[in-house]
Protein backbone atom coordinates (compact mmCIF):
# COMPACT_ATOMS: atom_id res chain seq x y z
CA UNK A 1 0.00 0.00 0.00
CA UNK A 2 1.66 3.44 -1.10
CA UNK A 3 -0.26 6.58 0.66
CA UNK A 4 2.64 8.74 -1.16
CA UNK A 5 0.41 10.90 -3.31
CA UNK A 6 -2.58 11.29 -0.56
CA UNK A 7 -0.01 12.34 2.18
CA UNK A 8 1.73 14.84 0.03
CA UNK A 9 -1.61 16.06 -1.13
CA UNK A 10 -2.51 16.22 3.35
CA UNK A 11 0.66 18.10 3.74
CA UNK A 12 -0.01 20.85 1.04
CA UNK A 13 -3.39 21.21 2.19
CA UNK A 14 -2.64 21.59 5.52
CA UNK A 15 0.18 23.71 5.00
CA UNK A 16 0.44 27.17 6.99
CA UNK A 17 2.10 30.16 5.90
CA UNK A 18 3.11 33.78 8.23
CA UNK A 19 5.33 35.94 6.83
CA UNK A 20 8.53 33.89 5.89
CA UNK A 21 7.53 31.34 8.07
CA UNK A 22 5.75 27.74 6.84
CA UNK A 23 4.70 25.34 9.05
CA UNK A 24 2.06 22.61 8.74
CA UNK A 25 -1.25 22.20 11.19
CA UNK A 26 -2.14 18.54 12.29
CA UNK A 27 -5.69 18.97 11.35
CA UNK A 28 -7.03 22.16 10.04
CA UNK A 29 -10.72 22.11 12.07
CA UNK A 30 -9.58 20.54 15.02
CA UNK A 31 -5.70 21.72 15.34
CA UNK A 32 -5.12 24.86 13.72
CA UNK A 33 -1.47 25.90 15.26
CA UNK A 34 1.54 24.55 14.97
CA UNK A 35 2.47 21.91 17.31
CA UNK A 36 6.08 21.08 18.89
CA UNK A 37 6.41 16.91 18.57
CA UNK A 38 3.39 16.94 15.58
CA UNK A 39 6.02 19.63 13.48
CA UNK A 40 9.06 17.50 14.19
CA UNK A 41 7.06 14.54 12.62
CA UNK A 42 5.86 16.52 9.78
CA UNK A 43 9.71 17.17 9.06
CA UNK A 44 10.14 13.67 8.93
CA UNK A 45 7.63 13.33 6.14
CA UNK A 46 8.00 16.02 4.47
CA UNK A 47 12.25 15.05 4.54
CA UNK A 48 10.64 12.46 1.49
CA UNK A 49 9.44 14.70 -0.50
CA UNK A 50 10.89 18.30 -0.15
CA UNK A 51 13.87 18.98 2.24
CA UNK A 52 13.27 22.87 1.78
CA UNK A 53 9.98 22.18 3.16
CA UNK A 54 11.11 20.02 5.91
CA UNK A 55 13.42 22.90 6.65
CA UNK A 56 11.05 24.95 6.70
CA UNK A 57 9.05 23.13 9.25
CA UNK A 58 11.87 23.00 11.69
CA UNK A 59 12.57 26.77 11.26
CA UNK A 60 9.51 27.99 12.13
CA UNK A 61 9.08 25.94 14.98
CA UNK A 62 12.27 27.09 16.88
CA UNK A 63 11.33 30.63 15.81
CA UNK A 64 9.56 31.29 18.90
CA UNK A 65 12.62 29.89 21.21
CA UNK A 66 11.73 31.08 25.13
CA UNK A 67 14.93 32.85 26.48
CA UNK A 68 15.44 30.36 28.97
CA UNK A 69 15.78 27.46 26.28
CA UNK A 70 12.10 26.20 25.75
CA UNK A 71 10.69 25.54 23.20
CA UNK A 72 6.56 25.70 23.65
CA UNK A 73 4.19 23.12 22.67
CA UNK A 74 1.57 25.05 20.71
CA UNK A 75 2.45 28.18 18.67
CA UNK A 76 -0.73 30.18 17.28
CA UNK A 77 0.65 31.98 14.63
CA UNK A 78 -3.27 33.22 13.90
CA UNK A 79 -5.70 34.43 15.92
CA UNK A 80 -8.65 31.83 15.23
CA UNK A 81 -11.62 32.92 17.07
CA UNK A 82 -13.63 29.73 16.33
CA UNK A 83 -10.96 27.55 17.59
CA UNK A 84 -11.60 25.72 21.63
CA UNK A 85 -8.10 26.23 22.12
CA UNK A 86 -8.08 30.20 22.51
CA UNK A 87 -9.98 29.53 25.75
CA UNK A 88 -7.00 28.05 27.60
CA UNK A 89 -4.96 30.79 28.95
CA UNK A 90 -1.44 29.76 28.94
CA UNK A 91 -0.28 33.20 30.69
CA UNK A 92 1.28 34.42 27.48
CA UNK A 93 0.35 35.67 24.07
CA UNK A 94 1.10 34.11 20.83
CA UNK A 95 2.24 30.44 22.38
CA UNK A 96 1.78 28.12 25.34
CA UNK A 97 4.53 27.78 28.25
CA UNK A 98 4.92 24.25 28.05
CA UNK A 99 6.72 21.58 26.27
CA UNK A 100 6.35 18.31 24.29
CA UNK A 101 8.56 15.75 24.15
CA UNK A 102 11.79 16.55 22.61
CA UNK A 103 11.78 15.19 18.82
CA UNK A 104 13.45 18.42 17.03
CA UNK A 105 17.33 17.00 17.10
CA UNK A 106 15.70 13.60 15.70
CA UNK A 107 14.00 15.78 12.97
CA UNK A 108 16.50 17.88 12.03
CA UNK A 109 18.90 14.71 12.02
CA UNK A 110 16.88 12.97 9.20
CA UNK A 111 16.74 15.72 6.96
CA UNK A 112 20.53 16.29 6.81
CA UNK A 113 21.11 12.51 6.79
CA UNK A 114 19.64 13.07 3.31
CA UNK A 115 21.50 16.34 1.79
CA UNK A 116 24.62 16.78 3.83
CA UNK A 117 23.48 20.69 4.25
CA UNK A 118 25.98 21.66 7.06
CA UNK A 119 24.29 25.40 6.53
CA UNK A 120 21.19 24.29 8.06
CA UNK A 121 22.93 21.98 10.81
CA UNK A 122 24.75 25.17 11.59
CA UNK A 123 21.53 27.39 11.54
CA UNK A 124 19.42 25.44 14.31
CA UNK A 125 22.66 24.43 16.35
CA UNK A 126 22.17 27.37 18.62
CA UNK A 127 18.32 26.53 18.94
CA UNK A 128 19.01 22.89 19.71
CA UNK A 129 21.61 23.35 22.60
CA UNK A 130 20.16 25.95 24.15
CA UNK A 131 16.74 24.12 24.14
CA UNK A 132 18.10 20.25 25.20
CA UNK A 133 20.03 22.27 28.14
CA UNK A 134 16.92 23.64 29.18
CA UNK A 135 15.65 20.27 29.83
CA UNK A 136 19.19 19.43 31.36
CA UNK A 137 19.09 22.25 33.72
CA UNK A 138 15.22 23.13 34.47
CA UNK A 139 13.89 19.47 34.60
CA UNK A 140 15.72 18.02 37.36
CA UNK A 141 15.36 19.95 40.62
CA UNK A 142 16.46 16.59 42.37
CA UNK A 143 19.47 15.94 40.31
CA UNK A 144 18.70 12.24 39.64
CA UNK A 145 18.93 12.54 35.92
CA UNK A 146 15.78 12.02 34.95
CA UNK A 147 13.49 14.71 33.03
CA UNK A 148 9.78 16.22 34.39
CA UNK A 149 6.77 17.19 33.10
CA UNK A 150 4.65 19.55 34.57
CA UNK A 151 1.43 18.54 33.04
CA UNK A 152 0.24 15.50 31.12
CA UNK A 153 0.08 17.72 28.24
CA UNK A 154 3.56 18.04 28.17
CA UNK A 155 3.80 13.80 27.12
CA UNK A 156 2.12 14.46 24.22
CA UNK A 157 -0.59 12.08 25.68
CA UNK A 158 -2.84 14.71 27.40
CA UNK A 159 -5.38 12.07 28.98
CA UNK A 160 -3.12 8.97 29.08
CA UNK A 161 -4.06 6.95 32.19
CA UNK A 162 -0.26 7.07 33.51
CA UNK A 163 -1.42 10.67 34.58
CA UNK A 164 -4.20 9.52 36.81
CA UNK A 165 -2.99 8.76 40.21
CA UNK A 166 -0.61 11.72 39.88
CA UNK A 167 -3.42 13.53 38.89
CA UNK A 168 -5.68 12.19 41.74
CA UNK A 169 -8.15 11.02 39.72
CA UNK A 170 -10.08 7.72 39.17
CA UNK A 171 -9.26 4.61 36.09
CA UNK A 172 -12.96 5.79 35.14
CA UNK A 173 -13.09 9.39 34.96
CA UNK A 174 -14.79 11.12 32.26
CA UNK A 175 -12.95 13.79 29.58
CA UNK A 176 -14.66 16.44 31.20
CA UNK A 177 -12.97 15.98 34.46
CA UNK A 178 -9.92 15.36 33.42
CA UNK A 179 -10.11 17.87 31.49
CA UNK A 180 -10.80 20.29 34.45
CA UNK A 181 -8.08 19.17 36.28
CA UNK A 182 -5.44 20.07 33.42
CA UNK A 183 -6.23 23.52 33.37
CA UNK A 184 -6.78 23.67 36.85
CA UNK A 185 -2.61 23.01 36.53
CA UNK A 186 -1.83 25.24 34.03
CA UNK A 187 -3.62 27.74 36.27
CA UNK A 188 -1.27 26.78 38.93
CA UNK A 189 1.84 27.16 37.24
CA UNK A 190 0.98 30.55 35.38
CA UNK A 191 -0.07 31.58 39.21
CA UNK A 192 3.97 30.69 40.73
CA UNK A 193 4.76 32.09 37.34
CA UNK A 194 6.39 28.70 36.04
CA UNK A 195 8.98 28.51 39.22
CA UNK A 196 10.04 24.89 37.36
CA UNK A 197 11.21 23.40 40.29
CA UNK A 198 8.15 24.51 42.90
CA UNK A 199 5.78 23.06 40.30
CA UNK A 200 6.95 20.03 40.28
CA UNK A 201 7.11 19.34 44.01
CA UNK A 202 3.96 21.07 44.90
CA UNK A 203 1.70 20.17 41.57
CA UNK A 204 2.65 17.86 39.28
CA UNK A 205 6.07 16.00 38.84
CA UNK A 206 5.76 13.01 36.42
CA UNK A 207 9.16 11.57 34.84
CA UNK A 208 7.48 10.03 32.04
CA UNK A 209 9.50 6.92 30.51
CA UNK A 210 8.87 7.55 26.62
CA UNK A 211 9.50 11.48 27.27
CA UNK A 212 12.88 10.18 28.59
CA UNK A 213 13.64 7.56 26.20
CA UNK A 214 12.75 10.52 23.54
CA UNK A 215 15.15 12.83 25.03
CA UNK A 216 18.17 9.97 25.15
CA UNK A 217 17.53 9.11 21.74
CA UNK A 218 17.62 12.81 20.35
CA UNK A 219 20.58 13.40 22.91
CA UNK A 220 22.52 10.55 20.87
CA UNK A 221 22.05 12.48 18.25
CA UNK A 222 22.68 16.03 19.17
CA UNK A 223 25.95 14.54 20.27
CA UNK A 224 26.32 13.48 16.47
CA UNK A 225 25.41 16.89 15.33
CA UNK A 226 28.07 18.42 17.71
CA UNK A 227 30.68 16.52 16.46
CA UNK A 228 29.80 17.28 12.84
CA UNK A 229 29.60 21.01 13.34
CA UNK A 230 33.11 20.47 15.06
CA UNK A 231 31.74 20.99 18.60
CA UNK A 232 33.42 17.82 20.17
CA UNK A 233 33.01 19.14 23.58
CA UNK A 234 29.64 19.56 23.47
CA UNK A 235 29.52 16.28 21.23
CA UNK A 236 30.45 14.51 24.92
CA UNK A 237 28.58 16.49 27.10
CA UNK A 238 25.49 15.12 25.30
CA UNK A 239 26.50 11.94 25.00
CA UNK A 240 27.22 11.98 29.31
CA UNK A 241 24.12 13.45 29.67
CA UNK A 242 22.17 10.77 27.34
CA UNK A 243 23.90 7.64 29.70
CA UNK A 244 23.09 9.66 32.80
CA UNK A 245 19.24 9.34 32.15
CA UNK A 246 20.13 5.61 31.01
CA UNK A 247 21.54 5.00 33.92
CA UNK A 248 18.65 6.58 35.84
CA UNK A 249 16.07 4.94 34.18
CA UNK A 250 16.96 2.06 35.10
CA UNK A 251 18.01 2.55 38.88
CA UNK A 252 14.60 4.32 39.37
CA UNK A 253 12.07 3.15 37.30
CA UNK A 254 13.16 -0.75 36.01
CA UNK A 255 11.25 -3.80 37.51
CA UNK A 256 10.65 -7.49 36.33
CA UNK A 257 11.63 -5.96 33.31
CA UNK A 258 9.26 -3.33 32.49
CA UNK A 259 10.73 0.86 33.02
CA UNK A 260 7.45 2.71 34.57
CA UNK A 261 6.98 6.57 34.76
CA UNK A 262 7.81 7.51 37.99
CA UNK A 263 6.15 11.04 40.50
CA UNK A 264 6.88 12.86 42.85
CA UNK A 265 9.85 14.15 45.08
CA UNK A 266 9.83 9.68 46.14
CA UNK A 267 9.80 8.66 42.57
CA UNK A 268 6.69 6.51 43.32
CA UNK A 269 6.15 3.55 40.23
CA UNK A 270 2.58 4.07 38.25
CA UNK A 271 2.38 0.64 37.42
CA UNK A 272 -0.13 1.04 34.78
CA UNK A 273 0.58 -0.77 31.44
CA UNK A 274 0.08 1.63 28.42
CA UNK A 275 2.58 1.49 25.34
CA UNK A 276 5.15 3.48 27.04
CA UNK A 277 6.33 -0.01 28.43
CA UNK A 278 8.05 0.02 25.02
CA UNK A 279 9.38 3.15 24.15
CA UNK A 280 12.32 2.44 25.84
CA UNK A 281 12.87 -0.06 22.96
CA UNK A 282 13.42 3.28 20.71
CA UNK A 283 16.23 4.45 22.72
CA UNK A 284 17.49 1.05 22.92
CA UNK A 285 18.41 0.73 26.73
CA UNK A 286 16.93 -2.80 27.19
CA UNK A 287 19.41 -6.02 26.42
CA UNK A 288 18.40 -7.97 23.91
CA UNK A 289 17.21 -10.19 26.45
CA UNK A 290 15.09 -7.84 28.29
CA UNK A 291 13.46 -6.53 24.76
CA UNK A 292 12.66 -10.49 23.63
CA UNK A 293 11.18 -11.00 27.16
CA UNK A 294 9.58 -7.81 26.92
CA UNK A 295 8.26 -8.11 23.69
CA UNK A 296 7.04 -11.59 24.41
CA UNK A 297 5.34 -11.50 27.42
CA UNK A 298 3.62 -7.74 26.49
CA UNK A 299 3.11 -6.55 23.00
CA UNK A 300 2.06 -10.17 21.32
CA UNK A 301 -0.06 -11.04 23.60
CA UNK A 302 -4.09 -10.61 22.38
CA UNK A 303 -5.40 -9.67 25.54
CA UNK A 304 -2.87 -7.55 25.94
CA UNK A 305 -0.90 -4.80 23.27
CA UNK A 306 -2.00 -7.33 20.09
CA UNK A 307 -5.38 -6.12 19.34
CA UNK A 308 -6.77 -6.75 15.93
CA UNK A 309 -5.40 -3.06 15.15
CA UNK A 310 -2.56 -2.78 16.79
CA UNK A 311 -1.18 -1.28 18.65
CA UNK A 312 -3.77 0.30 21.58
CA UNK A 313 -2.19 2.90 23.37
CA UNK A 314 -2.78 1.18 26.87
CA UNK A 315 -3.32 -2.77 27.53
CA UNK A 316 -6.72 -4.17 27.00
CA UNK A 317 -6.49 -5.58 30.60
CA UNK A 318 -5.90 -2.05 32.05
CA UNK A 319 -9.57 -1.01 33.70
CA UNK A 320 -8.91 2.37 31.96
CA UNK A 321 -8.53 0.33 28.45
CA UNK A 322 -11.45 2.48 26.45
CA UNK A 323 -11.06 1.74 22.72
CA UNK A 324 -12.40 5.00 21.75
CA UNK A 325 -11.09 7.54 24.40
CA UNK A 326 -8.32 9.79 23.73
CA UNK A 327 -5.20 8.11 25.05
CA UNK A 328 -6.52 6.04 27.10
CA UNK A 329 -6.46 2.44 24.43
CA UNK A 330 -7.28 3.86 20.66
CA UNK A 331 -4.37 3.40 18.37
CA UNK A 332 -2.01 6.40 16.82
CA UNK A 333 0.16 6.36 14.36
CA UNK A 334 2.72 8.46 16.64
CA UNK A 335 2.58 5.70 19.10
CA UNK A 336 3.10 3.17 16.14
CA UNK A 337 5.43 4.76 14.90
CA UNK A 338 7.82 4.62 18.03
CA UNK A 339 7.22 1.05 18.34
CA UNK A 340 7.82 0.27 14.87
CA UNK A 341 11.50 1.85 15.35
CA UNK A 342 12.13 0.70 18.64
CA UNK A 343 11.32 -3.27 17.14
CA UNK A 344 13.29 -2.53 14.20
CA UNK A 345 16.32 -1.13 16.35
CA UNK A 346 16.17 -4.86 18.24
CA UNK A 347 15.78 -6.73 15.27
CA UNK A 348 11.75 -7.83 15.71
CA UNK A 349 11.30 -7.49 11.77
CA UNK A 350 7.93 -9.72 11.95
CA UNK A 351 6.41 -8.06 14.97
CA UNK A 352 7.37 -4.73 13.37
CA UNK A 353 6.01 -5.77 10.33
CA UNK A 354 2.79 -6.26 12.14
CA UNK A 355 2.68 -2.39 13.01
CA UNK A 356 3.09 -1.28 9.74
CA UNK A 357 0.82 -3.51 8.16
CA UNK A 358 -1.43 -2.44 10.87
CA UNK A 359 -1.09 1.57 10.60
CA UNK A 360 -1.70 0.81 6.64
CA UNK A 361 -4.81 -0.85 7.50
CA UNK A 362 -6.11 1.44 9.84
CA UNK A 363 -5.44 4.35 7.17
CA UNK A 364 -7.23 2.16 3.91
CA UNK A 365 -10.19 1.50 6.11
CA UNK A 366 -10.81 4.89 7.78
CA UNK A 367 -8.68 7.79 6.16
CA UNK A 368 -5.95 10.07 7.60
CA UNK A 369 -7.71 10.38 11.27
CA UNK A 370 -6.44 10.93 14.69
CA UNK A 371 -6.99 7.79 16.34
CA UNK A 372 -8.17 4.28 15.65
CA UNK A 373 -10.61 1.78 17.67
CA UNK A 374 -7.95 -1.00 18.01
CA UNK A 375 -10.38 -3.53 17.96
CA UNK A 376 -12.21 -2.72 14.63
CA UNK A 377 -9.83 -0.20 13.22
CA UNK A 378 -12.58 2.67 13.21
CA UNK A 379 -11.61 6.73 12.92
CA UNK A 380 -12.24 8.41 15.39
CA UNK A 381 -11.28 12.56 16.66
CA UNK A 382 -9.68 14.58 14.25
CA UNK A 383 -10.30 14.19 9.98
CA UNK A 384 -7.36 14.94 7.56
CA UNK A 385 -4.97 14.40 10.20
CA UNK A 386 -1.21 14.39 9.27
CA UNK A 387 0.33 11.56 11.77
CA UNK A 388 -0.95 8.83 9.22
CA UNK A 389 1.86 10.46 7.38
CA UNK A 390 4.14 8.66 9.32
CA UNK A 391 3.80 5.33 7.88
CA UNK A 392 6.27 6.73 4.72
CA UNK A 393 9.04 6.07 7.57
CA UNK A 394 8.26 2.69 9.10
CA UNK A 395 11.32 1.54 6.83
C1 LIG B 1 -3.57 16.41 20.87
C2 LIG B 1 -2.53 15.31 21.12
C3 LIG B 1 -1.12 15.90 21.08
C4 LIG B 1 -0.91 16.62 19.77
C5 LIG B 1 -2.02 17.67 19.52
C6 LIG B 1 -1.95 18.25 18.12
O1 LIG B 1 -3.57 17.33 21.92
O2 LIG B 1 -2.78 14.69 22.33
O3 LIG B 1 -0.16 14.89 21.21
O4 LIG B 1 0.33 17.25 19.76
O5 LIG B 1 -3.29 17.07 19.66
O6 LIG B 1 -2.02 17.25 17.17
Amino acid sequence: MDFSTEIKDLFLKNRRYKGKFQYTVPSPSAYPYQWLWDSCFHAIVLSYFNLTDAKKEILSLVSNQFEDGMIPHIIYWRNLTHSKFLKINWGKKGTSTITQPPMIAYAVWQIFEKDGDKDFLEGVYFHLYNYYLYLLKKRDPNMDHLLGIINPDESGEDNSPRFDEPLGLSPNQTLEENIKRRLQLVKQNIECNFDLSFCMKNFFWVKDVPFNSIMIENLDILAKIAKKLNHPTDASFFKNEADKISWAMRRLMLEDGIFWSIYGDDNKKIKVKTWSIFSPLFAKILTPKEASKLVQNNLCVDVKFWAKYPLPTVSLEESSFDPNDFWRGPAWMASNWFVYKGLRNYGFDKEAEKIKKSSQNMLQISGFRERFNPLNGEGLGAKNFTWGGLVLDMV
